[in-house]
């Protein structure tokens, strides 16, 4: 809705209600015509100023009303009613004016913006593109290679950005409502002419048709596969050089194909997904709206190798004062520099202070007597582990979470062996993990609902991508990890090559395929895991039974490169070859096919040809399925929340929604039927096997994705 009230006499001050940003709704479109045709028709108002209820602008679109029929009146023509009004329209910008809020602004006559206001054009990341003029008008505004920074990336700018841009003309630290009206008030009576953005032709820029080729190629690089952010750069282009109503016939053109296509509802899909995971529940009945998180104000980190140092940088940038614990003298020297200079480069980029002091270095476990909860990084060993909890328990006050950053370690078992369980979750972060998004918070059939609360707050404090899941090996991530890797294993035995199966991959979207990953995490760390899983033997047996291990279909070719020593990047060879050791630029490794070909012949493999489709089905639909067991055995509540887990840690393109949205979106039936194909092709591959819930899906005529959920509760009480 908008409120109108005459302010100064002579200003329409219009007030955009619809908490919580005042998206553009119907009611609110509604609100805006009726309330900018009386300030103009009232005779004794001379200007007009738009702003937002509580400190926002306005944030958009109505993200609710995608899909459904659209009523009310439509946007572009209620903004082209305002820029060409024949009083001064000033945007009052607090808080934030973003996508159609700042389409809303630009087409204003004048914004002022809060100092601390943000503005952009964020479509791209919905799969969609600035549609109601915001790509015609941008570019006429700031210029054609800014429009399309803003619109291809979507990024937000600070007020100060957005005025050295000229996207607003006046910056104030003090109360903006008041000084748009002032601004107003001098203005009126002015000509408007020069300031209808529609009315202009583009600012004059140098050889576009190389600008727009060099922009098309990088953005066509970055997306993967992405469309949007390909349909922003011909929006803009349609701006540069065609008159302002062709443009917009441009814009609406390629907003109608974004707006049917299906990354759109992957984008869309993501971003509800992500406000779903922090609505949580746990198989007990405990609930993210039931469970209070204790308050935490200390905390520390136990062990500062790699993921100490960047989860003691994430809960310093949040202003948690952190005990950092490090027994080797050595490592909490070069931890100490580590972890300064990662907070100083952070504190850099956001144009804040370092919280250097936040952080107190420690040998001493009994430094962490007082924190509130404690985040243990140390070796993955069960035994050191559980030292190290027991150590905790005795030192800590009571009350004090205990959450481990254990990659698959049982954290039951761990819980266990405290006196208080119900305090003990694993937070399982990723490296490097002050960067990367996700945070897995596991909890245990002990774990309370409080503590499962406080670390899941913790989580969203430091920005993360916070999902609860269930305690099994691997969690939810690396569970579905291991017969996607596995597949491209056996796919190499059959003939398929490094190259390939990380081409398909690629092109399919990941930033990375299975091999160059591993060549980047190190093929060492796997093979200490398949060593403590009793899998490892000597390379020279040969014959198919050499590959049949614990009953099931094995690939010893990873083994067999670290017996070798090629570890992956680090020791300059892997799967590809490297320049040197920790190089990062893969090249075709001669010495790696002749390996291949003769491992073949060793165990009687022949070759065959192998195409994307195959690499993509055997390693997506392998994943896939042991998504379907996840959900049947409750250790995510819904898809969602392992599309968040993909989509943020795993590199899953985004504008695919995930993996269980893109099983919906391939058909569910589809899936089931290839992998009922490649399951008789290799019986001895047990995760080719079709979950049965996929197969219940199937049968009950396969629900979409937002009925899953629903689905599985009636199938299970059917069991
Ligand atoms: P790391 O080997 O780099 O660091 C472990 C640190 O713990 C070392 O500095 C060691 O001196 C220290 N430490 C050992 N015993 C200690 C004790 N009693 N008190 C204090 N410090 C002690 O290991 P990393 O890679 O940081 O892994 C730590 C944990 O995080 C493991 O459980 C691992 O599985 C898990 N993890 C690792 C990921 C990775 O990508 N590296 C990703 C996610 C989880």
């Amino acid at each position: 809705m908008a409120e109108y009230n005459r302010v100064s006499e002579c200003v329409g001050l219009i007030t955009l209600r619809n908490p919580p940003v005042n998206a553009l709704s119907a009611a609110v479109r509604q609100g805006i015509v009726d309330t900018v045709q009386r300030a103009l028709s009232d005779p004794n108002v001379k200007s007009v100023v738009i702003c937002g209820q509580n400190g926002i602008f306005c944030g958009g679109a109505d993200i609710k009303e995608f899909g459904s029929n659209m009523t009310g009146p439509p946007l572009i023509p209620m903004i082209h009613a305002i820029e060409s009004a024949n009083k001064p329209v000033v945007a009052a910008i607090e808080g934030s004016a973003l996508g159609g809020g700042l389409e809303l602004a630009l087409g204003c006559h004048y914004r002022i913006a809060h100092s601390k206001a943000r503005l952009g054009l964020p479509e791209v990341s919905l799969g969609l593109l600035p549609a109601a003029g915001g790509s015609q008008r941008l570019p006429r505004l700031i210029g054609v290679p800014a429009a399309l920074n803003l619109i291809t990336t979507g990024r937000h700018v600070t007020a100060a950005e957005a005025l050295q841009l000229g996207i607003v003309d006046q910056v104030t630290d003090h109360n903006t409502v008041a000084a748009a009206v002032k601004f107003a008030l001098s203005v009126a009576g002015r000509s408007l002419d020069p300031r209808r953005i529609s009315t202009h032709p583009c600012p004059q820029q140098p050889d576009l048709d190389a600008l727009f080729e060099e922009v098309m190629q990088k953005v066509r690089q970055s997306a993967r596969g992405a469309i949007a952010p390909i349909a922003c750069v011909q929006a803009v282009r349609a701006a540069a050089t065609l008159p302002y109503a062709q443009g917009m016939e441009r814009e609406r053109e390629l907003m109608a194909t974004l707006f049917t296509s299906g990354q759109a509802r992957a984008l869309q899909y993501c971003f509800f997904a992500e406000r779903a995971v922090g609505r949580w529940r746990m198989p007990s009945g405990a609930r993210w709206d039931t469970s209070k998180p204790r308050p935490v104000h200390k905390a520390a980190v136990i062990g500062l190798g790699t993921m100490g140092r960047g989860i003691t940088v994430a809960l310093a940038q949040t202003g948690l004062s952190v005990i950092a614990v490090e027994t080797q003298e050595k490592q909490l020297m070069e931890a100490k520099q580590a972890i300064s200079g990662m907070l100083e480069r952070g504190a850099k980029r956001r144009g804040v202070a370092p919280a250097l002091d936040g952080v107190i270095y420690s040998q001493n476990i009994q430094a962490v007597a007082d924190v509130d909860l404690v985040i243990e990084a140390v070796f993955e060993d069960i035994a050191l582990k559980t030292k190290v909890f027991q150590q905790l328990s005795a030192v800590c006050k009571p009350g004090t979470l205990l959450c481990t950053n254990t990659s698959a370690l049982d954290v039951d078992q761990l819980a266990s062996e405290t006196p208080n369980p119900e305090l003990v979750v694993g937070m399982h972060f990723f490296a490097p993990a002050h960067v990367m998004k996700l945070l897995e918070v596991v909890y245990g059939p002990r774990s309370s609902p409080q503590a499962v609360a406080t670390a899941m707050q913790l989580g969203k404090k430091m920005g993360k991508a916070s999902v609860a899941v269930g305690n099994c090996r691997g969690f939810v991530g690396n569970r579905m990890l291991k017969p996607y890797i596995e597949e491209a294993f056996f796919l190499l035995e059959e003939g398929a090559t490094p190259e390939l199966v990380d081409q398909a991959l690629e092109e399919f979207g990941f930033p990375m395929g299975v091999f160059r990953m591993s060549d980047l995490s190190g093929l060492d760390v796997g093979w200490r895991v398949r060593k403590g899983d009793g899998l490892v033997e000597p390379g020279t047996a040969s014959g198919r039974s050499a590959r049949i291990r614990q009953g099931r279909r094995y690939s010893p070719l990873g083994d067999l490169l670290c017996e070798e020593g090629h570890f992956g990047q680090k020791t300059g060879r892997g799967w590809y070859q490297y320049d040197k050791p920790g190089s990062r630029v893969a090249r075709f490794d001669p010495w790696l096919h002749s390996f291949l070909g003769a491992y073949r012949a060793q165990h009687g493999l022949v070759a065959r040809r192998i195409d994307h489709q195959e690499v993509l089905e055997r390693c997506l639909y392998a994943l896939i399925n042991e998504g379907f067991h996840i959900l049947d055995d409750g250790i995510a509540a819904g898809p969602e929340d392992i599309d968040v887990i993909y989509v943020s840690g795993y590199g899953w393109p985004r504008h695919r929604g995930g993996p269980m949205f893109y099983a919906n979106m391939v058909g569910l039936a589809k899936v089931l039927e290839r992998l009922e194909h490649y399951q008789q092709l290799h019986p001895e591959v047990p995760h080719l096997q079709p979950s049965s819930l996929l197969r219940r899906l199937v049968a009950s005529g396969s629900p979409p994705i937002h009925k899953w959920g629903e689905a599985i509760k009636k199938l299970h009480s059917q069991l």
